[in-house]
This record gives C-alpha cells, sequence and structure tokens, in this order.
C-alpha cells in the first residue's frame, strides 16, 4: 500500500527502513522524502512507524 503518494513510498518500504535501523519519522523522511511536498501522508506515516517499532 501507497502512504506517501507524493514520493512514492509503500507501508512496506517504512518497515523495511525500521528493520535497517530508522527510529522515527525524521529518518524516514530523511531517507525518502515522504512527507515533504504535500504532508497528507506525515500522520498515517508516523502510527506505521511507531506501529514497526514496538512489533522490535
Ligand atoms: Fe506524502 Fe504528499 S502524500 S507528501
Amino acid at each position: 500500500m501507497v502512504v506517501c503518494l507524493c514520493k512514492g513510498v509503500s507501508d512496506r518500504q517504512i518497515q523495511q527502513l525500521v528493520d535497517a535501523g530508522a527510529r522515527s519519522l525524521r529518518d524516514v523522511r530523511e531517507t525518502t522524502g515522504l512527507g515533504t511536498q504535500c504532508g497528507k501522508c506525515a500522520c498515517e506515516a508516523r502510527q506505521l512507524v511507531r506501529d514497526a517499532l514496538s512489533e522490535q
């Protein structure tokens, strides 16, 4: 599922980034550009990062 339409970032990519060491939405943003255009995805993306972190 694509979370950030502007940058084409999927929930799977977010999961993979957390698995690879990302610890915050900021980390994901710096790597992918997620949330840097319209910003509509930020809320959902933040939750996905939290969920991925809590599963570790
Ligand atoms: Fe992510 Fe627009 S949907 S910045």
